[in-house]
């Protein structure tokens, strides 16, 4: 493990010193488990979401898109059981008054200060709450949302109807989700704030073992596309103490963090919990009406629910690479070898010096490239520096503008993984790219 935390150590150092994360409220010295994306996380974030859509929704007929409001009717809570089970046994030190999860601490000391002063497990909820309206009182209480499903359970009945989708059919929903962990921690991993890419999926109760295995294939399936390494990823099955209340049956994918295996997303067969509850507990009727057989039945749930910010972590962390800049160099180089779908910049465009025009062409070339891709112009310090800083960012392809490009009107495109330079015409740049990525995904036998 030591291994890990420091490569972990260098990630989280790598993240800040080329703007992908900083520690959130930096300034006033920082805040516990909440994080800001900077100028590279967000452009990475936004890129794993538009994957994970384009996949879910955007190339199927049958799941359909939602964005529901954070703040809703506490009810819900009730009815989904949040309420009630949504909680976490919290011990306290009588020595050192730190607080953990009982579940997490080994024998009866406190992991500490080793004291033996450790209080009785009290269930600790971790829904954050706040006041609706200018009255702080009981019955104005409302929660911030601890996931993006429930959304998606209320409104299933107006996404059906306005889209006229019929069972089985499902609802995509990626959104921010808010938790007070009582362990926080591994950076982005387990975060107070952080962001959901969840589907629920509307079955007929006959049917939902085929489409709980159906989903489980393609979410498996959706990480390869990703780039992930196949043999860093894992199926865990819940046993019957670790099913949570709404599970008749789940499954984990988990990623070979450094810091260990560890949940990426979880698959869970919901059965009619959820829409039998909110049938309960607001009086409306939400079975469905088969219009064939007549047949009237609450539909089950298969939910596919990951997290963006950990699936960014595990990115980065399958991504980052440490090896020599040139082969049987003894210089080394760290570059994040990410699908460049998912790399924040795609191109870096770099005058070779700053001199006889060639910042102007490289200028006009990247105003070019920006119409289509993120672009990152360059001009300051040696080229290899300024390969060294786009390979630690993940950018797929530099393009150099050099002495020959005054003669010929070409450039060179270096390659980040291989370092592979060719020599293009200008106006071959962005096909070749195109090429470029297309090839990078065939040759990991992505589709
Ligand atoms: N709707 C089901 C649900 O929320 P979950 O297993 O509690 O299930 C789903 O959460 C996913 O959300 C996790 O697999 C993880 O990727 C992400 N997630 C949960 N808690 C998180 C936290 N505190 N910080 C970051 N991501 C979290």
């Amino acid at each position: 493990m030591a291994k890990g935390n420091k490569i972990m150590n260098e990630i989280v150092a790598l993240s800040k010193r080329r703007g992908f994360i900083f520690q959130s409220s930096e300034i006033y010295g920082g805040i516990n488990a909440l994080w800001d994306m900077g100028p590279l996380g967000v452009e990475m974030k936004k890129n794993i979401k538009n994957f994970w859509w384009k996949y879910t929704v955007q190339m199927r007929s049958d799941v359909e898109g939602l964005d529901s409001s954070i703040l809703m009717h506490p009810k819900i809570w009730e009815a989904s059981g949040h309420i009630e089970n949504f909680t976490d046994p919290l011990v306290e030190c009588r020595n050192c008054h730190k607080r953990f999860r009982a579940d997490e601490i080994k024998g009866n000391h406190c992991p500490n200060c080793g004291s033996d002063q450790l209080t009785e497990p009290k269930m600790f909820n971790l829904m954050f709450k706040t006041f609706i309206g200018p009255v702080e009182s009981a019955e104005n209480t409302i929660y911030l949302r601890p996931e993006t499903a429930q959304g998606i359970y209320i409104n299933y009945q107006n996404v059906m109807v306005t889209t006229r989708q019929k069972i089985p059919f499902g609802i995509a929903q990626i959104g921010k989700a808010f938790r007070n962990e009582i362990s926080p921690g591994n950076f982005i991993f387990r975060s107070r704030e952080f962001e959901q890419m969840e589907m629920q999926y509307f079955v007929h109760p006959d049917e939902a073992n085929r489409w709980f295995e159906y989903w489980r294939k393609m979410r498996w399936q959706w990480y390869l596309q990703l780039g992930i390494d196949e043999g860093k990823i894992h199926w865990h099955q819940h046993g019957e103490n670790e099913l949570a209340h709404y599970a008749r049956d789940a499954y984990d994918i988990e990623f070979d963090f450094p810091f260990g295996r560890k949940e990426l997303e979880g698959v869970h067969n919901r059965g009619d919990f959820d829409l039998s509850r909110h049938q309960q507990y607001s009086g409306k009727n939400l079975e469905y009406t088969d219009k064939v057989t007549g047949e009237k039945f609450i539909p089950f749930i298969i939910e596919t629910s990951g997290g963006v910010d950990r699936c960014m972590l595990a990115i980065l962390c399958d991504a980052y690479t440490v090896e020599p800049e040139q082969k049987d160099s003894n210089k080394m180089r760290t570059v994040l070898k990410m699908h460049p779908r998912i790399s924040p910049i795609k191109v870096g465009v770099f005058p070779l010096v700053k001199k006889d025009g060639m910042p102007e062409i490289a200028k006009e070339i990247a105003s070019e490239l920006r119409k289509r891709f993120t672009v990152f112009y360059d001009e300051k310090d040696s080229i290899g520096r300024r390969y060294r800083r786009q390979d630690e960012a993940g950018t797929p392809f530099c393009v150099t503008v050099d002495g020959q490009t005054l003669k010929d009107n070409t450039v060179t495109i270096r390659e980040r993984d291989t370092l592979i330079q060719v020599r293009v015409k200008i106006d071959e740049i962005a096909p070749m790219i195109d090429k470029y990525i297309e090839n990078w995904e065939r040759d990991k036998g992505i589709e």
